[in-house]
């Protein structure tokens, strides 16, 4: 697992947490750790959530952050346009391309990246109608960082490698993506970069932190990795859409020779001689960090699903009874035990009465 550096100091620093959470004092570094062994139970985690945050400031500041950064990534999901007026793909329906409980990963990397002092601005290859663009764009927004919005804002390009996609799918043109992102993201953050990018990322100069890629194609792939990897800082992450857990990732952390930005990748780093670590997030996305060949790659967060689901209260389609629910769940449990457990009728009875009237369970 990764943290975020102010965190592991914090741990580093006390001698009962660091005897406690020795994996975490042992990160030394972004990508590499010297102890190999990975922190599989959560327990940190746990730590954190329950009495971390009353101890310390950092964490604290990190836990605000996914829970709150999560709840606005909701908000966006709910009041964003839904409907693609223009569909020309079955896939292109929905105005809406990916999710916030993929996308709070991306926020969950920049956060540790900004903590561990890696430079650079965050750029989106892929953004439609701009609905990661403006989840994006706010996380860019409070680390301070510039967000560059690259697109052909005329759909996809004609391509040979994949029949399913046809030239002009996935539109959303730059006013309209414009106009999205000023209602409901940060525009101030965010710089345009229009065009195809065969031509488009020609002569890019600007260092970057993060390339996250949303873009369907091989061909389009290729082009961003020729002309932006280079300016990938050391320790800079790549996440890209399309990178299935279940079809793209070798057992040892490589990416899959399959279709799409999964082959072009793969294709990439062999002929580059690129060596590079890759994971499955979530919701088709991938993490994949350019690193040493000896080097153990532990940017795993398994942890943000685990801080984010425990941070479900401020999830905006979270309704009040489940608030309520979540609220008296061991309570609701111990009745529910109770009424599974008993064989006396009346017994029975009046608990089935009292979770009705609370509106929360029925017990059939
Ligand atoms: C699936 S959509 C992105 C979805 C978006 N990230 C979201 O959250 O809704 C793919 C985008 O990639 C863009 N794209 C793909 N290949 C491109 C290329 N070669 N040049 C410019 N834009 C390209 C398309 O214009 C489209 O906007």
């Amino acid at each position: 697992m990764i943290y975020p550096k102010n965190i592991i100091e914090f741990v580093k620093n006390d001698p009962a947490l660091k005897e406690r959470f020795n994996d975490v004092a042992a990160i030394t570094s972004l990508n590499a750790m010297s102890s190999p062994q990975l922190h599989e139970d959560f327990f940190f985690e746990d730590y954190m959530l329950n009495e971390g945050h009353t101890q310390s400031r950092a964490i604290r500041k990190y836990l605000h952050f996914i829970a709150s950064t999560y709840s606005i990534f909701n908000e966006i999901f709910q009041y964003f346009p839904k409907e693609n007026l223009n569909s020309t793909h079955k896939d292109d329906v929905s105005a809406i391309g990916t999710a916030p409980f993929e996308l709070i990963y991306h926020a969950m990397y920049l956060y540790c990246l900004d903590s561990w002092g890696v430079e650079g601005d965050v750029i989106e290859c892929g953004t439609y109608k701009g609905f990661s663009a403006c989840c994006l764009s706010w996380v860019c927004d409070y680390l301070g960082r510039r967000l560059i919005v690259a697109d052909s804002f005329e759909g996809l390009p004609a391509n040979s490698t994949d029949p399913y996609y046809k030239k002009g799918d996935f539109c959303g043109q730059i006013d309209e993506v414009r106009a999205n992102i000023k209602d409901f993201g940060k525009i101030e953050q965010v710089d345009f970069l229009k065009g195809f990018y065969n031509t488009s990322l020609h002569g890019f100069d600007r260092p970057l932190c993060m390339l996250w890629m949303d873009v369907d194609l091989y061909e389009s792939t290729m082009d961003i990795l020729t002309n932006l990897l280079p300016h990938l800082a050391t320790d800079g992450v790549i996440i890209s859409h399309e990178l299935f857990a279940d079809r793209d990732f070798t057992d040892n952390g490589l990416l899959k020779d399959t279709i799409g930005p999964s082959k072009a990748m793969s294709v990439f780093f062999a002929e580059q001689g690129i060596t590079y670590q890759a994971m499955p997030l979530e919701n088709g996305s991938g993490l994949v960090v350019p690193c040493k060949a000896d080097e153990k790659i532990l940017m795993s967060c398994d942890h943000v699903r685990f801080v984010r689901d425990r941070c479900r209260h401020s999830d905006a389609v979270f309704t009040q009874q489940e608030r309520d629910i979540g609220h008296w769940q061991h309570e609701v449990e111990k009745l529910m035990e109770i009424y599974r457990s008993t064989v006396d009728f009346k017994i029975k009875q009046a608990v089935k009465n009292i979770l009705a009237k609370l509106g929360l369970y029925g017990c059939d």
